[in-house]
Parts: structure tokens; C-alpha cells; sequence
């Protein structure tokens, strides 16, 4: 049976860490889903590390549902959460149903995500809530909001600190089932944790969280830019250089393929 939200909300009871990854394509999400990854999320990163764009901000919901339904197609046991990408939510909580619905319907994912928090994003969460959809919430740097916050870290003022914290307490009540803490200090997410029963994903957000997300490109080594919080488990990018070099030196020299 495919990881459920219910399950992870237990899962921060029982104090059972969550392992959150992206994914764009069907091949890495069958990998990561046959590894036994909690959640795999099509994140709207993929617009800069599978797309190529500078920021999130280009990727369409068109896009990311024609992603999400490859993804689908390699993820059988993980729970699927999908973004929704900038403004095909924030007009209005009716365009946040239209494409939250579009996103379930069409892919088969069980949730949605997405980023901001207090008043507005709280109502539209509640909003798709009351529809039957589950989503997780996004708060910190939310890199939708690039063009005002930069990529920097967030929370850093008393002010800033208690404005997040009382945005997660909201996006909570609305009825989101996660929330995603992206590039904080870690005292701030410890304290949201704390004040939270639903689960805490951090990114770049220290270690008292009850899960961890990561970009999957950083994971491998494949980005060509991480963020400073990022750990690479990999250096794919040298190794698939490698690997592209040794097939044209052999195609070149007549040793590939033997006759
Ligand atoms: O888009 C994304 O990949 C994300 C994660 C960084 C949480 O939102």
C-alpha cells in the first residue's frame, strides 16, 4: 500500500524521520521509489534542474503535469506530491481547486503542495482541504517569491521568526498534512516543530525537523549550482562526462562496437 498522509502524521508521533525526494522523470522515480523513500515530490525545481531556467518561476502547470504523469508511472509505494506551480494558485482559492484537481485527476498524485502562508494561502489551503485533497504547505525561503526574498536564508529577525512560525501554526489549522521549512535557522524550525503535531520536511532548516527533503539532482551531483545546505552523495556529473568521453574515444578509434 502507497505511503499515506495519515501515516506520516504517525510517523512524527512514533519520532520516525521522513526521507522526502524530487523527482521529474520515471527512471529516477522508480529508483528512488524502489529504495523505499517516504515521499517523492515533483518539486517545480525541476524547472531549473531538469528545464534549464533560472528560477521556478517559467514552469507552467501544463509542464508539471506532463512531468508528474512520467513520475507517476515509477512510483508505486512512496507517497506522489506534486507543486503547483506560480500563479495557478495564488489568483484565488477557485483556481487553486481547478489546478490542485487538474493535478489529481489527471496524474494520479495523492497531494499537493504549495508555498506562502498567512492569510491567504491559509484560506486557500482550508479551501482544498474541504474538496478531499491533501496538501502539504511550504514556508521559509519560498522560491516563488524569489523576486522579493532572493535565495537567501529566512527567519532571521525576532519579527521574520515569529511571522513563519505563526504562518506554519496557520497553514496547520487550515488542515495541511506537512509543511516544508526551506533554508532557516534551525532554531526556528525546531521551535515550529515543536509547536506543530503535523510533520515538519526540512530543507536547509538544521536537523530537529521530523523529515528531510533534498533536491534529487544535488543528491547525485548532477546540478550544476547547489545551495550551500545541499550535500551531494554522488558526482554523477563527472561520471556520466566520463562514461560520454570513454564511448566517443571508442567510437573514434574503431573499438566500439566489436565487429
Ligand atoms: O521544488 C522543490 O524541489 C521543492 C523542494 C526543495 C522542497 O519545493
Amino acid at each position: 500500500m502507497p505511503v499515506t498522509p495519515q501515516q506520516l502524521i504517525q510517523r512524527k508521533q512514533q519520532e520516525r524521520p521522513i526521507v522526502v525526494l524530487t523527482a521529474w522523470d520515471y527512471a529516477i522515480a522508480q529508483i528512488l521509489d524502489q529504495t523505499g523513500v517516504d515521499v517523492i515530490l515533483v518539486g517545480d525545481s525541476l524547472a531549473m534542474v531538469a528545464l534549464g531556467y533560472e528560477t521556478t518561476l517559467p514552469i507552467t502547470l501544463d509542464e508539471m503535469l506532463h512531468h508528474a504523469k512520467a513520475v507517476r508511472r515509477g512510483v508505486k509505494n512512496a507517497l506522489l506530491v506534486v507543486d503547483l506551480p506560480f500563479l495557478s494558485y495564488q489568483e484565488s482559492p477557485q483556481q487553486a481547486l481547478h489546478s490542485a484537481g487538474r493535478v489529481l485527476k489527471e496524474t494520479g498524485a495523492q497531494a499537493v503542495k504549495l508555498e506562502g502562508g498567512y492569510p491567504a494561502i491559509a484560506e486557500t489551503v482550508s479551501r482544498l482541504v474541504q474538496a478531499g485533497i491533501p496538501v502539504m504547505g511550504h514556508v521559509g525561503l519560498t522560491p516563488q517569491s524569489v523576486r522579493q526574498l532572493g535565495f537567501k536564508q529566512q527567519g532571521k529577525s525576532p519579527e521574520a521568526s515569529e511571522r513563519i512560525l505563526s504562518e506554519a501554526i496557520a497553514l496547520e489549522q487550515a488542515g495541511a498534512f506537512a509543511i516544508v521549512i526551506e533554508h532557516v535557522p534551525s532554531d526556528l524550525a525546531l521551535n515550529i516543530t515543536q509547536k506543530l503535531t503535523i510533520p515538519t520536511i526540512g530543507i536547509g532548516a538544521g536537523g530537529h525537523c521530523d523529515g528531510q527533503v533534498l533536491v534529487t539532482s544535488d543528491v547525485l551531483g548532477l546540478s550544476t549550482w547547489k545551495p550551500p545546505f545541499a550535500k551531494s552523495y554522488l558526482d554523477l556529473h563527472d561520471l556520466i562526462k566520463n562514461a560520454v568521453q570513454a564511448f566517443a574515444d571508442e567510437v573514434r578509434s574503431h573499438q566500439f562496437p566489436e565487429s
